[in-house]
């Protein structure tokens, strides 16, 4: 394998996700971008909540009635030279620890906010998570068809908001009724608007230069109303850098409508001129590049029964370096056991195809049997391990318990599985047969509930429990950790991974048990 080949691919790849507020408009750009991609002859089948075309399972059939959605997918597509993956995030804020995993394995984002709202709360959230690895964000202003608000508005709630410096690169002409069209302040030209070509690609009138007198004659008084704008802007807003957009700290600004598919294209070549190319990962060893010339990968998600016909569970992993080959063998690092890798699959906008290879950035699914975790490192013979990819302690718990006793086995056996997925984390007190159920959205017990009916023939209700939060616990001195354990057992627990937690009954309790206990470690996150 080249070097200067894998260089090439990675060259070429842009990973990224939406991060929005719900009904930003996440779905319907994702539902552009795929049109440009062609992965899709007609635009609007992604979600189905109309069409009803994707009933890929009772879950999803859930996800649809509540118009959510909470599932991961990733599509991957070419744009102009460029092979785009588009990971796909859960726009509920109940799974933010799976939004969080997910922002893991990007390396840039797109931020989409209504232009009628401005930033909302969910964006907030996600704009710090991205903080955390400084991820580059693009952002784009929806929703210009609809009365929006002043533009310089939104960009300095942005600036106030998110703390991101803006810079603006396409401008809005008119609004709602009145759009003209957006004006592309780096190229100095005018691409204007046509209502209702929502469903394909927009065949746009282009007038080169702000001073052109067709300007005039397309415009009216918006030619001049523009000049006066871009005068402003010129003085009062920032101009695009790219060492500043690579460390996270300013944002390229797109205007646009998703819905009318305008706009949507201007975003893509911002994201395969500027976007980083898959970046290297940290791992406990040393920093990987994605030019080595050995395969490695982490597991970000892992999700089960996608697909009713093959009823299976996929893990999906970024590949970090290296390249992938159907039917190579790589190291599971975790259980450091070699495995042969030759049913990994790539996905289409919710269609799977095998795949033959993948490079850097990629996101492949592989079947997992029950032995892949997320957070599971993969390389080609080296035991090192991709860091950052932690638990959450959850906020609030339930006790689950079985209508028909007789199903304790597949009660168990359906909670381990949705906590190895991060569906919801399972904790199993010592001292009795109960199972607490975890989570840090109420959302998630329901989503647990039906896919425990509906994929494991379980009838489960829950029960209201006295735990105020988990701990995972560790100490290094082996004896203290003993005498830790008989003391407090009426408090420890195993989650689904075998972990030791502390389990406190209120705040009050663990601080008295971390004060009782200072050799030992109470840990609020989990590295997978
Ligand atoms: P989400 O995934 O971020 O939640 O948002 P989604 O794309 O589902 O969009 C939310 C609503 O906003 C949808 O309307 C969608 O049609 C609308 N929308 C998206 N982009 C634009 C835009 O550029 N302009 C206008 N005017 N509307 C836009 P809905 O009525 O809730 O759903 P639907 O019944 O139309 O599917």
């Amino acid at each position: 394998m080249s070097n200067s080949l894998i260089e090439q691919e990675v060259s070429k790849r842009r990973t990224f996700a939406i991060i929005s507020h719900p009904d930003a408009g996440k779905t319907t750009i994702t539902e552009k971008v795929l049109l440009f991609g062609n992965a899709l002859q007609k635009a609007g089948t992604v979600k189905g909540k109309k069409s009803g075309q994707h009933a890929k399972s009772d879950w999803m059939e859930m996800e649809k009635e509540r118009g959510i959605s909470v599932t991961t997918s990733v599509m991957q597509f070419p744009y102009r030279d460029s092979l785009v993956n588009l990971l796909d995030t859960p726009g509920h804020e109940d799974f933010s620890e799976d939004t969080y995993r997910t922002l893991t394995a990007v390396d840039s984002c797109l931020m989409v906010i209504d232009s009628a709202k401005g930033v909302e709360a969910r964006t907030v959230k996600l704009m710090e998570v991205t903080r955390l690895r400084d991820t580059p964000i693009i952002t784009f202003m929806n929703k210009i068809d609809r009365d929006i608000r002043d533009p310089i508005d939104l960009m300095d709630e942005v600036e106030d908001v998110l703390k991101i410096a803006c810079a603006p690169i396409t401008w809005p002409i008119g609004m709602g009724k009145e759009l003209k069209g957006v004006y592309h302040i780096l190229r100095d030209e005018v691409i204007m608007y046509n209502v209702g070509q929502g469903h394909m690609i927009q065949d746009s009138r282009v007038i080169k230069g702000i001073n052109n007198p067709e300007l005039d004659e397309a415009l009216g008084d918006y030619a001049q109303e523009l000049r006066d704008d871009m005068e402003l802007v010129e003085g009062a807003a920032n101009k695009f850098d790219y060492d500043l957009f690579m460390a996270g700290e300013l944002t390229p600004v797109y205007f646009g409508t998703a819905l009318g598919n305008f706009g949507v294209d201007h975003v893509l070549d911002g994201l395969c001129d500027w976007a980083p190319t898959p970046q290297s990962r940290v791992s406990d060893l040393r920093t990987v590049e994605p030019h080595d010339e050995t395969f490695s990968g982490f597991v970000f998600k892992i999700q089960a029964n996608m697909d009713p016909k093959h009823r299976d569970r996929i893990a999906f992993m970024r590949v970090c370096s290296g390249k992938y080959s159907k039917g190579m063998k790589m190291k599971h690092v975790r259980l450091n056991k070699d495995v042969s890798i030759s049913d990994a699959v790539t996905f289409m906008a919710g269609d799977r195809t095998q795949t033959e290879e993948a490079y850097p950035g990629d996101i492949i699914g592989l079947h997992n049997h029950g032995t892949i975790q997320i957070g599971d490192t993969f390389t080609q013979g080296e035991l090192l391990k991709f860091t950052g990819i932690p638990n959450f302690a959850p906020e609030m718990f339930r006790r689950i318990r079985l209508k028909d006793p007789l199903k304790q086995k597949q009660l168990q056996k359906g909670l381990i599985q949705l906590s190895e997925e991060g569906a919801v984390q399972v904790f199993r007190p010592q001292r009795s047969n109960d199972l607490i159920v975890g989570a840090v959205g109420v959302l998630q017990f329901d989503v647990v509930v039906h896919r425990l009916r509906t994929e494991y023939k379980v009838d489960a209700i829950y029960e209201g429990i006295s735990v105020a939060t988990a701990r995972w616990v560790e100490c290094a001195d082996p004896r203290k950790l003993e005498e830790f354990k008989k003391k407090a057992w009426d408090n420890i627990a195993l989650d689904g991974g075998d972990n030791l937690t502390y389990i406190a009954p209120t705040m009050v309790n663990l601080r008295l048990a971390q004060e009782r206990y200072p050799d030992v470690v109470f840990r609020e996150t989990r590295e997978h």
